[in-house]
C-alpha cells in the first residue's frame, strides 16, 4: 500500500506559504550539516569469509537498541481523539437488518453486495429493513436529503463442504499476517500478543525468515502459489542466476487459480481469505487477481464498497473518527467465521495492511486486540496451527530508521511464530526438530511447505514424521521435519541477494570520487531500465543529488577484481527518489552491473503513469498535476526538514 499521509495534504491547505520558509531552514540545517559520524554495527557476528555459498552468519542483535528505540513511540495512536459515543444507526444480526433508532426526518436503506472477480461487484435496489441473503450489506441514512450515515454489515452465510478430510478432525491452520512486520517490528510493537502466544500456546519463533521478494506481491505469491516471481542474481556471489518461474503474464495479466485456499478445500477444510484492503496482494497495483473468490468466504468485496462502490459516508466510515479502522470488521468477519464453523476444519488467512506499512509505530495500538483474539478463541487455538507472520520487514519507514543497519536489516526479516496444537505438544519431539530449524535460515517457500505438510502428509502418520521430504513442484522444507543438510545460506535457497540478510561485513567508502562516480552510474541504469521498458518519454529525468551510503562487502582486498557495494542514491527534485542497490564492480574490465533496485522513500503515486508494479518506483511522471507535485514536494521537504532536525536533536 502506498500512500503519504492525507494529514498532511490538510496541512497543505494553510501551510503552503510555510514551504518556503522550510526550504530556507532546511538550507541552513544542511549547509551546516558535518560528515555522518561512522556507524557502530549492531550485530554481534558476521561472516568473516564471504563465503556466500556456504556461511551465513544470522543477524543477531539487540531488537531494543537505542537506535531503534529513538524513533519508538508506543503512543502512536492517530485515533486517541475518536468519538467512543458514536454507534451505528444500523445492524445486521440474525440475516436481518434493521434502524437502530428511528429518528425525526431521517430514513434509512441497504443493499447488497456480492463479488463477481476482483474488480466487479453485483449490487441490489435499495431495500427497507428485514431479512438479507447476502454477507455484504451497505446501510446508509439520509436526513433531509443529505447524506448522513454509512455503514457495511457482514454476516457469513454457511455453505456445506461435501469434501471428506483424510482423517477425521484435521486441526485447522490459522494465519495472521501483518503486512510489514520484521522480527524486530514484531518484538518491539506486539509484546502482549508475543507473550500469549509463546505462554499459552508455545510457539516457537522462526528470526531468521528471509524475505523473497522486493514487497508484498512477490513474497505472497511464493506463500500462496509456490511460486517465484523475482529473478535471482546470484552468478557475482558464486551462485548461479535463476530465472523467476511466473512471469508477469502469468501473475498478473491472468486470472491467478490453484492457491493454497484450493489445496484446503480438496482435503475438506472451510477457507476463508481477508485482506483489509481493495488492492490487496494478488492486485496491486492493476494486476489482475483471481476470477472466482478463491476461498468459501472471501472479504474482498467489503473493501470493494468501502473504497470504491460504497456511498460518500461509507467510504468514510473506517477512517477512524468513530474508533473504527480497516482491521475491525476484518477482525469481526474472522470471528463470525469461526463461530459459525465450529466443529468444521478450518483454514483462514488474515492479512492485514493497513497498519504498518508506512508506520514504523503502526502496529502498537493493535497489540491489545490480538491479545483479545487470542484469549476469546483460546481454546480453538490450542487445538489448531496457529502462525503469526509478516510477509516483509518495513520498507516505507522514516530515512533515519532505514539507514541504519538495524533498518536496512529489518526491511528483509518478516516476522514468523508458529504453534501447533497442545495434543501434539506431549511429543517433545516435534518441537525440538522445530527449534532447530528455527536457528536456521528459512524462506516463505519453507513457510508455505510446512502449512502443506500439515495439510497433506503428516496427518497420516499423526503428525510424527520427522524425515526429510522434498514436496513434488515445491521449493521449500517442512518446519516439522529434519531440512535437507546443505548449508542454508542465501547462495543456497531461493533468495535475490539484494535481500540476504546473512551477515557480512561492510565498510563504508569514504572516497567521494568513487561514490559519486557509482551515485551517476546508477541514476545512469535506471534511466536505461526506463529506456528500454519505454517508460522514458513519460518520466522525468532523474538529477544525481548525493550518494548518502556506499558499503564495500566483505574484506577490501584491493587484489581481488569483483568488488560488491550497496549502495543509496538520492536524487534531486522534483523527485528526491532514493534508491538502494547491490553494485557489482570489476576492477579489471571496469564493469560495473547492478541487483534489483529498490526504493526506499515514499513515493505514493507519482509513479502510476506507468501502471507497472516493477516500474512505478522508478518513475516520476510528467504528467502529475500541478497540486500532485506540490503535495509531495512540501511532504518531501516536511520530512528532510525533520530528518535534520532530528539529526541534531538526536
Ligand atoms: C436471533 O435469533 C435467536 C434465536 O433464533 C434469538 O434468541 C435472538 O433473540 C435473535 N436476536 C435478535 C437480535 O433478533
Ligand atoms: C428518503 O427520504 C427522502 C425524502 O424524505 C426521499 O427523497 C428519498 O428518496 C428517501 N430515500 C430512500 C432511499 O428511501
Ligand atoms: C451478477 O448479476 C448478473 C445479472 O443479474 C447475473 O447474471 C450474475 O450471475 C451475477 N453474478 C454473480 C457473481 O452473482
Ligand atoms: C490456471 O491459469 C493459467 C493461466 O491463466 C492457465 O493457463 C491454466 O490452464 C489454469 N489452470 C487451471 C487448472 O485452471
Ligand atoms: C518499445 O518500443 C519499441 C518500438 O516502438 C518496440 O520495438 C519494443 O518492443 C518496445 N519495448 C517494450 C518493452 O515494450
Ligand atoms: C586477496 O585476494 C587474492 C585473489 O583472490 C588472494 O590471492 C589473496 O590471498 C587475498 N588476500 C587476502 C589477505 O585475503
Ligand atoms: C498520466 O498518464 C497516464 C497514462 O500515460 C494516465 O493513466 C494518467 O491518468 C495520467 N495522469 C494524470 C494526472 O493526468
Amino acid at each position: 500500500m502506498l500512500q503519504y499521509i492525507p494529514r498532511q495534504k490538510l496541512f497543505s491547505k494553510f501551510l503552503i506559504y510555510g514551504g518556503l520558509l522550510q526550504l530556507f531552514i532546511i538550507s541552513i540545517f544542511l549547509v551546516y550539516r558535518s560528515e555522518d559520524k561512522p556507524e557502530e554495527s549492531a550485530f554481534h557476528d558476521h561472516d568473516t569469509t564471504n563465503n556466500y555459498m556456504n556461511v551465513c552468519s544470522l543477524p543477531v542483535y539487540d531488537y531494543w537498541h537505542p537506535k531503534v528505540m529513538q524513533h519508538i513511540d508506543y503512543d502512536f495512536d492517530p485515533t486517541s481523539h475518536c468519538d467512543r459515543e458514536f454507534k451505528p444507526f444500523t445492524e445486521l444480526k440474525n440475516g436481518s437488518w434493521r434502524i437502530v433508532e428511528e429518528r425525526k426526518g431521517m430514513n434509512c436503506s441497504a443493499r447488497c453486495f456480492t463479488g463477481i472477480d476482483d474488480y466487479h461487484v453485483n449490487i441490489t435496489d435499495w431495500m427497507p429493513p428485514g431479512p438479507v441473503s447476502c454477507e455484504f450489506l451497505e446501510a446508509v441514512c439520509w436526513k433531509d436529503d443529505r447524506e448522513v450515515y454509512g455503514y457495511i454489515h457482514t454476516q457469513i452465510i454457511p455453505k456445506k463442504s461435501e469434501v471428506k478430510t483424510l482423517v477425521p478432525s484435521p486441526p485447522s491452520v490459522f494465519v495472521f499476517l501483518f503486512d510489514s512486520m520484521s522480527t524486530g517490528q514484531a518484538k518491539r510493537s506486539f509484546p502482549k500478543t508475543l507473550s500469549a502466544l509463546s505462554s499459552r500456546l508455545e510457539s516457537i519463533e522462526f528470526p531468521f525468515v528471509n524475505k523473497v521478494g522486493e514487497n508484498s506481491m512477490p513474497n505472497g505469491i511464493p506463500l500462496w502459489f509456490g511460486k517465484s516471481i523475482e529473478d535471482i542474481n546470484g552468478e557475482n556471489y558464486g551462485g548461479v542466476n535463476i530465472k523467476a518461474d511466473w512471469d508477469k503474464n502469468r501473475y498478473c495479466y491472468s486470472f491467478l487459480n490453484q492457491s493454497i485456499f484450493e489445496d484446503f478445500e480438496s482435503y475438506g477444510y472451510t477457507t476463508l481469505s481477508i485482506d483489509d484492503w481493495k488492492a490487496q496482494m494478488v492486485n496491486y497495483p492493476n494486476c489482475h487477481g483471481f476470477q472466482h473468490s478463491p476461498s468459501h468466504h472471501y472479504m474482498h468485496p467489503f473493501y470493494m464498497i468501502y473504497e470504491k462502490f460504497g456511498m460518500k459516508i461509507t467510504q468514510k466510515h473506517l477512517a477512524g473518527q468513530f474508533c473504527r479502522e480497516e482491521r475491525h470488521p476484518a477482525f469481526e468477519y474472522f470471528q463470525d467465521f469461526v463461530d459459525t464453523y465450529k466443529e468444521e476444519p478450518k483454514f483462514t488467512w488474515t492479512w492485514i495492511n493497513s497498519l504498518g506499512h508506512d508506520y514504523i509505530n503502526g502496529f502498537m495500538r493493535v497489540d491489545e486486540e490480538m491479545l483479545e483474539i487470542i484469549e476469546r478463541n483460546l481454546e480453538m487455538f490450542e487445538n489448531s496451527f496457529v502462525l503469526f507472520m509478516g510477509d516483509h520487514g518495513l520498507r516505507l519507514g522514516k530515512k533515519r530508521f532505514m539507514e541504519t543497519d538495524i533498518g536496512s536489516l529489518e526491511m528483509h526479516n518478516p516476522y514468523l511464530s508458529i504453534s501447533i496444537p497442545k495434543s501434539l505438544r506431549k511429543n517433545q519431539a516435534i518441537l525440538e526438530i522445530m527449534r532447530q530449524n528455527s536457528r536456521k535460515l528459512q524462506t516463505h517457500f519453507d513457510t508455505r511447505a510446512t502449512i502443506l505438510d500439515i495439510l497433506k502428509y503428516q496427518p497420516e502418520s499423526g503428525f510424527s514424521d520427522r524425515t526429510t521430504m522434498n514436496i513434488p513442484n515445491e521449493k521449500g522444507h517442512s518446519y516439522l521435519r529434519r531440512q535437507p543438510s546443505f548449508p542454508r545460506t542465501c547462495g543456497q535457497l531461493p533468495i535475490p541477494p539484494e535481500y540476504c540478510i546473512c551477515r557480512v561485513e561492510k565498510t563504508p567508502v569514504t572516497d567521494e570520487n568513487l561514490r559519486n562516480r557509482f551515485g551517476n552510474l546508477l541514476i545512469d541504469h535506471v534511466h536505461d531500465l526506463l529506456d528500454n521498458a519505454n517508460f522514458s518519454s513519460i518520466c522525468e529525468r532523474f538529477e544525481f543529488l548525493e550518494v548518502t551510503s556506499l558499503l564495500h562487502y566483505g574484506h577490501l582486498n584491493h587484489s581481488e577484481s569483483t568488488h560488491n557495494y550497496e549502495i543509496i542514491v538520492m536524487a534531486d527534485a522534483p523527485s528526491y527518489a532514493q534508491f538502494q542497490t547491490i553494485l557489482m564492480h570489476n576492477k579489471e574490465t571496469s564493469q560495473v552491473s547492478f541487483g534489483n533496485i529498490v526504493r526506499l522513500d515514499k513515493y505514493g503515486d507519482t509513479g502510476d503513469c506507468t501502471s507497472s508494479s516493477r516500474f512505478e518506483k522508478m518513475c516520476f511522471c510528467k504528467n502529475l498535476t500541478f497540486r500532485q507535485k506540490w503535495d509531495y514536494r512540501f511532504v518531501k521537504q516536511w520530512k528532510r526538514l525533520e530528518a535534520a532536525i532530528e539529526y541534531y536533536l538526536l
